[in-house]
């Protein structure tokens, strides 16, 4: 069995982060997003994974190599634009040959792994097998309506009128039954060839296919709001350690990593939180629900449910909350006089400017 991970696309809701970077690179409790999914994979005993590029593709290379830091062998498979999640499966048919596969979507975040499914799916080997979950709005996500025995009778991909608050989870199970159905369908209203048809394709075959609803946790970190969210859960799971260094006027509150080669002077952490080497925090609080990563600066501010990425800094500022910071970022005071707001924004930034 193979995998099919999926590393493209363009991450318009996560603007302008993803302006300059690839949103599966960005980190939850300082690792990478599709580093948890490729980490998954390879727990379910998979070692050969393609995985799909776009216009990141160079940085998604230089994060993930060849694999063998995960312990897979990895294949990268380039997707010239991103034509829908069923153009991926087509573009890797001769990379899947006659293999079951799983298709792995790299900006999905669930925990619990994938073991137990791979397992049942290479015990049952139905025609496909997908995933699902009951949200809040499923019109943001494929949906499924399931018959009277659970069957999977229908799916919609974004509906404006959802049949059922079950959505499709971004881990499906394949035969190569799938090649053939992918080939069968024609762009969607936005243009993409929607794996959710090449699924119905199936469905409409009369071949079988299975859906398993999960309970546990599952996110799309497709947006800011979601983003947090993940961190905030894989940080609930962090266990103190102090590799770093914390001055005698700091206090550390409970679950607090301080990475080695990191420095807390005069601050207070609260955790959940988690500081990347070569980090410095002063004079500041840092509270619950943050992710700094490496080489930032906090220096007299409050940072609190965030996540900060490499080379960043916060001085002076007083309190910063439910903030995304990019890389190489600067967010300092500004002089007293004359009172007004300098910014330096990308495009598709977004500031509330507290008045
Ligand atoms: O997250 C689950 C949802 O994922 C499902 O409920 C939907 O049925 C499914 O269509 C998909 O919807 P999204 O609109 O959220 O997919 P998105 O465009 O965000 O792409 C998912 C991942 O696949 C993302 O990591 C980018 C990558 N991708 C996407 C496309 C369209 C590619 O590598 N190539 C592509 O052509």
């Amino acid at each position: 069995m193979k995998a099919l991970v999926l590393s493209g696309g363009a991450g318009t809701r996560l603007r302008p982060i993803t302006h300059t970077s690839a949103k599966q690179l960005v980190p939850v409790a300082n690792k990478a997003v599709l580093f948890y999914g490729l980490e998954s994979i390879a727990a379910a005993g998979i070692t050969d994974v393609g995985v799909v590029v776009g216009d990141t593709a160079e940085e998604i290379r230089e994060a993930v190599g060849d694999g063998s830091k995960f312990g897979l062998d990895i294949t990268y498979i380039p997707q010239e634009r991103p034509l829908g999640l069923a153009h991926a499966v087509l573009i890797a048919r001769d990379y899947l040959g006659e293999d079951d596969f799983v298709m792995y979507l790299g900006d999905n975040f669930i925990v619990g792994g994938i073991t137990d499914l791979v397992e049942e799916f290479r015990r049952t080997r139905p025609a496909a097998q997908i995933l699902l979950t009951h949200v809040s709005d499923p019109r943001a996500f494929g949906v499924a309506e399931l018959g009277p025995s659970g069957q999977v009778i229908g799916l919609e991909e974004k509906p404006e009128r959802p049949k059922s608050d079950l959505a499709l989870v971004g881990v499906y199970l394949f035969t190569p039954v799938i090649h053939e159905a992918v080939r069968a369908v024609r762009p969607s209203w936005r243009g993409e060839l929607e794996i959710t048809h090449a699924i119905q394709h199936l469905i409409d075959a009369e071949a079988e296919v299975r859906s398993t609803v999960i309970g546990g946790y599952w996110k799309d970190t497709g947006n800011v709001a979601d983003m947090l969210e993940v961190n905030r859960t894989v940080l609930e799971g962090v266990e103190r350690r102090i590799d770093g260094e914390v001055d005698a006027g700091s206090e550390t509150v409970g679950r607090v990593v301080v990475e080695e080669g990191a420095r807390v002077v005069n601050s207070r952490v609260v955790g959940p939180v988690v500081i990347g080497s070569g980090t410095e925090v002063r004079d500041s609080y840092v509270g619950p629900f943050t992710s700094i990563a490496e080489n930032c600066r906090i220096v007299d501010s409050e940072v609190e449910f965030s996540i900060l990425l490499r080379d960043s800094s916060i001085e002076g500022v007083g309190r910063i909350e439910h903030s995304l910071i990019g890389r190489h970022v600067r967010v300092t005071t500004a002089p007293s006089v004359p009172s007004a707001h300098r910014l330096v924004l990308g495009d598709h930034s977004k500031v509330q400017i507290h008045t």
